[in-house]
């Protein structure tokens, strides 16, 4: 890395002997995607390395920034001398009252900021700011409703939890059924890839929240239209019962087929050679995620391909999480075929068409599919429908309409 450390000394000793009262350490540009906002999975306060050293030669305060997410972060960061005050940007846009919460010890209320970088994203091209977690961005008050209702949850993903917290709020009796022992939905897998374990924070988050609340929250409860029409007869149902995994029923004659949730969810094992079909980001995190750590055809690791219809690699996703996956995706080795269809599969191989050429795969044994998710079906006459089931979208799409379904109940 080029060391631009006695510059930063000599320019902050410039400023200091100009009277300015304090010095922030940040960093970055345009080129080197990520380095100013950093992406999710990434070291907190990347830039305290060189508050530290600035501080080390001035008698002025040092700042730093960039992903301190959690109270405990800055404490060590002032603790070890690495800078004298923490800046928080999007974590404060997720939570407008994270330095209160931090202040009153009540660091698990904090909603957590992913880092994903959508709130930017949003703003460079003219839209409002927003953030995915927190979908009111300002405050967090919601106005009670003028008729109290009972209402049904059905389904414990995010848009579930979103809609069930905020009837909660308003002053409505709740229940929300979950038919699996955890709450989380299809977040629980997305939290599985390289880097995405931040995803859990959420998950914890909106729990707790659910339990502060009062929310009932019936676990290993499927819902049926009998319940609906007995012990929940009368009650506002607001079905959020998510999306399930394409799979392309004519390919599943290959030797092991199995979808990329199979994989995170631990369900499916897949083998040493494996194809995934869709490099949108499902499939190329599902790569990161079998892929051996280097380029390295040691027999025992494994070898992936990527099979991208379009010319792109998780088209529609930008920034710099992006950016950091396809470059590892690249060192892994992971084969990245784009602009390739696969036109025929048996037992034993997978054609797809490149450029008008066709490829053979005859080694494989295992044939993945990331081709994206169908809304689950609702069984439910009336029922509001919610989230991904209505409509599949992105962790920001299922609380945004959740937020505002539920605001408005
Ligand atoms: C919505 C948004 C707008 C930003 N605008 C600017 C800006 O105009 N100038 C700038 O230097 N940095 C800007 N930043 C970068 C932040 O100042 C900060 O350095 C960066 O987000 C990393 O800190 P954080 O992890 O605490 O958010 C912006 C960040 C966000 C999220
Ligand atoms: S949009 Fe993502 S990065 Fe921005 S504040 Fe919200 S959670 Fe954090």
């Amino acid at each position: 890395m080029f060391d631009c450390s006695h510059w930063l000394r000599y320019v902050s000793k410039q400023l200091e002997a100009a009277g300015v009262d304090f010095i922030h350490v940040s960093g970055g540009n345009t080129i080197k995607r990520g380095s100013s906002m950093p992406a999710p999975g990434t070291s907190p306060a990347p830039h305290a390395h060189a508050a530290e050293e600035i501080r080390r030669h001035l008698n002025i305060p040092v700042s730093t920034v960039a992903r301190i997410n959690e109270p405990w972060i800055a404490e060590e960061l002032i603790a070890n001398g690495k800078t004298d005050i923490c800046m928080i940007g999007r974590p404060n846009l997720c939570d407008s009252a994270f330095a209160n919460k931090a202040f009153a010890g009540k660091t698990e209320d904090i909603r957590p900021c992913i880092g994903c970088g959508r709130c930017l994203t949003g703003i460079m091209f003219g839209k409002p700011i927003s953030c995915t977690v927190n979908p009111s961005v300002q405050s967090d008050a919601v106005a009670p409703a003028v008729e109290k209702k009972k209402v049904l949850v059905i389904g414990g993903g995010p848009a579930g939890m979103e809609a069930a917290y905020i009837a909660k709020m308003r002053g409505h009796e709740v229940v929300l059924c979950e038919k699996t022992q955890e709450l989380g939905g299809l977040l629980r897998l997305a939290a599985v890839p390289i880097g995405k374990q931040e995803l859990y924070k959420v998950i914890k988050f909106m729990t707790r929240r659910l339990q502060n609340a009062g929310v009932e929250i019936r676990k290993n409860c499927e819902v049926t239209p009998d319940m609906i029409a007995s012990e929940f007869a009368g009650y506002e149902v607001l079905c959020a019962s998510g999306a399930k995994a394409k799979e392309i029923e004519a390919f599943g004659c290959f030797r092991q087929t199995m979808t990329a949730d199979d994989i995170l969810s631990g369900k499916g094992f897949p083998g040493r050679k494996v194809v995934i079909l869709g490099g949108g980001s499902v499939g190329c995190e599902t790569a990161d995620y079998l892929a051996p750590l280097i380029d390295d055809r040691f027999p025992a690791n494994r070898d992936v391909t990527v099979i991208e219809m379009t010319d792109a690699l998780m088209a529609g996703e930008g920034g710099a999480a992006k950016s950091i996956l396809t470059q590892r995706l690249m060192r892994k080795g992971v084969t990245i075929e784009l602009k390739s269809t696969v036109s025929k599969v048996d037992e034993t191989t997978i054609t797809y068409i490149k450029n008008g050429t066709e490829h053979v795969i005859d080694d494989a044994d295992t044939l993945v599919f990331a081709v994206g998710y169908t809304p689950a079906p609702v069984n439910f006459e009336g029922a509001h429908v919610l989230g991904d089931c209505h409509q599949v979208g992105n962790l920001k799409n299922a609380i945004a309409e959740a937020y505002a379904f539920a605001k408005k109940l």
